[in-house]
């Protein structure tokens, strides 16, 4: 496979190279990255690993469990979207292994062994899986809005699931003798080897939640990734595809070992042919649309205690004083950083 070709070429290409060789050498990185992202970053750990947490969810909550109505808007339509990703994405000789170098069989094996490394309370909680990578420290590294607004909405989310958990939950007894939310998250704490999750809490070799804050924060790490994360990494996809030179996810000449001059043509026989341009920009634009109300504005009602309402009255309330902050800032920007602003992110996968 082309890019597994690519992690084992050793030759260090740099912007004093012949200009053509120097643009291939980008186009074949951003082949890499557009592969990991779809694959990675996208598919597996927004969408499939939601799919998990969804269908335990179903399988172990009863519809009228507050954990079940505050996590339903969220979780809307994502095993739809799905159904449909597998039969006509992700299926043999579907669009993926039309437009995507990697392949069907590629996306999996990147998902796969992504998915084994992934651990809920470290990859799944912003601020930690920011310090993790070092990228924390604006000092360091400013102008990282992504990093800057997904703090601000995690906040936001888990200030919103602890008001409503107060209600329902007085005690830490109450979280303990809750059957309905321990079998769940023992159902997902199986561990990677058995098709399930690393770092839910545990006690006595099992899944189990021992406190209101660790179910608080399992909560608000699922709203976040089905809300902000997924908005993150799927909305920018038309800006960033739409160009295939900008960022191919498939390149039709051998991949770039040396560094003998390459001039226009070269590059020409590289980029994706007419079809495989019309697939990847028709693909990308349709996942670029936006199918439900944004976070925090619920297309179906599942809460209707008055305090509960109470609670997403608040939410709302702080959401719009995010976007406000975000789009003050956004004004200084030149070029304004939009997929994390609150009335740009929906409430759940659906696309
Ligand atoms: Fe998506």
């Amino acid at each position: 496979m082309k890019l597994f070709q690519c992690f084992i070429s050793l030759q260090v290409f740099l912007p004093t190279d012949d200009s053509g060789v120097w643009t291939l050498a980008k186009m074949w990185y951003n082949l890499a990255d557009s592969s990991y992202h779809q694959s990675v970053v996208h598919l597996g750990l927004t969408r499939l690993l939601m799919q998990m947490v969804v269908l335990a969810l179903h399988r172990n909550i009863s519809v009228s469990h507050p954990v079940y109505k505050i996590l339903a808007p969220h979780t809307l339509y994502l095993l739809a979207i799905n159904d449909f990703a597998f039969e006509k994405l992700v299926s043999t000789e579907g669009l993926v292994d039309k437009v995507m170098a990697i392949g069907r069989d590629g996306m999996y094996e990147l998902i796969h062994n992504s998915s084994h490394e992934w651990n809920f309370s470290s990859d799944g909680h912003p601020a930690t899986d920011f310090e993790n990578r070092k990228v924390d420290d604006p000092k360091v590294l400013p102008k990282y809005y992504f990093r800057d607004d997904s703090l601000v909405l995690y906040n936001a989310i888990h200030k919103y699931v602890s008001s409503y958990i107060d209600i329902y939950y007085a005690d830490e007894n109450d979280v303990n003798n809750d059957w309905e939310i321990q079998n769940w998250i023992e159902s997902l704490a199986v561990g990677h080897e058995n098709g399930g999750l690393e770092g839910l809490p545990m006690k006595d070799g099992k899944g189990h939640v021992s406190s209101k804050e660790e179910l608080k924060e399992i909560l608000a790490i699922i709203i976040f990734t089905c809300s902000v994360t997924h908005a993150a990494v799927n909305f920018l996809q038309y800006e960033e595809y739409g160009f295939p030179a900008n960022y191919p996810a498939t390149l039709n000449t051998p991949l770039l070992k040396d560094k003998d001059p390459k001039t226009e043509s070269d590059i020409i026989a590289a980029l994706p042919n007419k079809e495989e341009t019309f697939n990847m920009v028709t693909l990308t634009r349709i996942l670029s649309e936006r199918a439900t109300k944004s976070l925090g504005n619920f297309e179906t009602q599942y809460i209707y205690d008055p305090k509960a309402v109470g609670c997403v009255k608040c939410f709302q309330s702080d959401l719009k004083r995010i976007s406000d902050e975000i789009r003050r800032r956004n004004k200084t920007l030149e070029k304004p950083y939009e997929v994390l602003d609150p009335v740009n992110i929906p409430n759940a996968i659906s696309i």
